[in-house]
């Protein structure tokens, strides 16, 4: 029996032998039932023996788990000496990488950055903005209201009326940020990112903006002969109102940014005196020139977080 034990190899066999000798009807359990039969040296040694076997049995057991266990491990042994798999290295979002771009060269002519609060009161959203409140603008814009009354940020204008509240004229500024609006396509996505330029001070013309226009577009894009089209248009923050329109490859005109010279009554709402200070503002969407200039088609992309897009885009 005890060689029978060591030979046994597998934990199915030796649970096999051991409930044919310590089962209900096993040959152990028979012995040890009759024990009361034997004299005393007999049952010492029936004792011994059976301590014996069982520990005999609990040894085997572990050998066996053990050799289980060295085989498997043996399988999956690890080869140090091949060389690891490159790493997958992150990249800045290209929507940060193009707001570097953006914010170097607003910054390099003086510009400074300005942030804002992304729920933001009626007033800096709307009516310091020459908006009040019958206004068809709040409806063309269509916000997302909260049930206080505040807004999720529908333009970056807001911005521009926080920085004039809080510093005193003249004023050099761009503010960036999330902007919310009730719309989902290819093109659009109801969060999205604005800039908004803003400069004030006094004797600031038409002519200034539009300088300060084309020499940020050439310089983001890389156009040294950029060549834009002014059209007249409306927004209730300046008069007169432009839009910006840039010519792309193929001839192609596109709408860039909306602008103007800010309305003596945004001035007036923020403690400016429009009699002796102007300024202009413009505002673009930054999702969209990043889409130009890396020559993607759905905004949407931007926030799907998905690696593979990233990686075919190159970024
Ligand atoms: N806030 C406008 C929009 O969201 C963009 C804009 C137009 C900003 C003209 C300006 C501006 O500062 O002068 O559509």
């Amino acid at each position: 029996m005890h060689e029978q034990i060591k030979n046994i190899n597998t934990l199915e066999e030796l649970q096999a032998l051991y409930t044919a000798t310590y089962g209900k009807n096993g040959t152990m359990t028979a012995r040890l039932r009759d024990m009361k039969n034997l004299d005393n040296d007999a049952r010492a040694a029936l004792n011994t023996e059976n301590a014996t076997l069982r520990e005999l049995f609990k040894t085997r057991q572990a050998e066996i788990e053990n050799a289980v266990l060295m085989a498997g491990l043996q399988k999956q042994k690890l080869d140090m000496s091949l060389n690891p798999e490159p790493e997958n290295r992150g990249t800045l979002h290209p929507l940060t990488q193009s707001l570097s771009e953006i914010s170097a060269i607003l910054e390099s002519f003086g510009y400074t950055m300005h942030t804002g609060p992304e729920i933001e009161d009626d007033w800096h959203n709307f009516t310091a903005l020459n908006t009040p409140l019958h206004h068809p603008a709040r409806d063309m814009q269509d916000s997302f209201f909260l049930e206080n009354g505040n807004v999720l940020r529908t333009q970056t204008s807001a911005i521009q009326i926080r920085a004039m509240e809080s510093e005193s004229v003249p004023i050099k500024m761009f503010g960036i940020g999330s902007t919310y609006r009730k719309e989902m396509d290819a093109t659009h996505s109801p969060m999205f990112h604005q800039i908004e330029g803003l400069y004030i001070d006094k004797n600031i013309t038409m002519s200034d903006l539009i300088a300060d226009v084309r020499a940020f577009l050439s310089r983001y894009f890389g156009i040294d002969n950029i060549e834009l089209r002014i059209r007249p248009s409306y927004f209730p923050f300046t008069d007169p109102s432009i839009e910006i329109d840039l010519k792309w490859q193929g001839g192609k005109w596109l709408e860039i940014m909306g602008a103007g010279m800010v309305h003596p009554n945004v001035l007036r709402n923020c403690g400016v005196n429009p009699d002796e200070y102007q300024g202009f503002a413009f505002g673009f969407g930054w999702d969209r020139l990043a889409m130009l200039k890396y020559g993607l088609n759905d905004i949407r992309q931007f926030y799907d977080s998905d690696v593979r897009w990233l990686n075919k885009a190159g970024f």
